[in-house]
């Protein structure tokens, strides 16, 4: 029987859905990747629906999201690579067992079957939430213990993140992510792992009517869509003023 009643409760506790999670997160700890398990995929699903929240979607929509959160990652039980598309295909199955209508399902398997950089599309808003949640879980607790490479650049962009969050703007149509990163690692480093996730979360926000700015320890990294051309232009003044005074106070 479909019911449009399933809930993050009820996912939370399907045996299929649990057994998943922690062969995604066995089958990438083998490989060497970050944490994907319980942690992550709660930090995905409670930040996907605080998103839509803050930003005025309704009550289901917002469960919806949670729920695709929390199954995002299933596919990498399969195979890493399209975990994506192969846990949206999964998920598709078994929501249908669990009786969930079928037009939630549709919205719940694009966004998961689009929440990989490789051949996402933010399609719909639990799509674009899901991406920036799951792209915002940079963090020191994702670094499995006693198994970390500070030759890795994964692990080290992780370990030196001390603590990142989100904040959503409703009335200015801003989501921020603030990262605070401690010197094992560098911006630069973030950067080169996370430059196509940021765009993709740039792209996300769009989707919601929203800008995205990613700040790391307290600057703005991506350009900031609320500085008009002008601004912009009298600020470059102010810098090149400053550098010429500087260079003639060298000499
Ligand atoms: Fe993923
Ligand atoms: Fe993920």
């Amino acid at each position: 029987m479909q019911t449009n009643n399933v809930t993050l409760a009820m996912v939370k506790s399907n045996e299929e859905i649990k057994t998943l999670i922690d062969t995604a997160n066995h089958n990438l700890e083998v490989m060497g990747y970050t944490e994907h398990g319980v942690r992550h995929v709660s930090f995905v699903s409670r930040a996907t629906s605080e998103i839509l929240f803050e930003l005025g979607y309704d009550a289901r929509m917002v469960e919806l999201g949670a729920i695709a959160g929390w199954i995002h990652d299933i596919g990498n039980a399969v195979n890493r690579r399209q975990h994506g598309i192969s846990g949206a295909v999964m998920t598709y199955q078994i929501l249908t067992r669990m009786g969930m209508l079928p037009a939630e399902i549709a919205l719940i398997v694009s966004a998961i079957g689009n929440h990989e950089e490789e051949v996402g599309i933010p399609v719909n808003p639990i799509c674009a939430a899901l991406i920036i949640a799951d792209k915002s879980d940079a963090h020191r607790s994702r670094v499995r213990k006693d198994k970390f490479n500070l030759n890795d650049i994964h692990d080290r962009v992780n370990l030196s993140i001390k603590k990142n969050f989100i904040t959503v703007d409703k009335e200015h149509k801003t989501i921020k992510l603030f990262i605070y990163m401690n010197e094992i690692s560098s911006p630069v480093e973030y950067m080169q792992i996370y430059m196509s996730r940021i765009i993709l979360c740039e792209k996300a926000a769009a989707t919601m009517g929203c800008s995205f700015e990613l700040i790391i320890n307290g600057n703005a990294v991506n350009r900031r869509q609320d500085i008009s051309v002008s601004e912009a232009m009298l600020k470059e003044g102010d810098f090149i003023g400053k550098r010429v005074e500087y260079q003639t106070k060298e000499k």
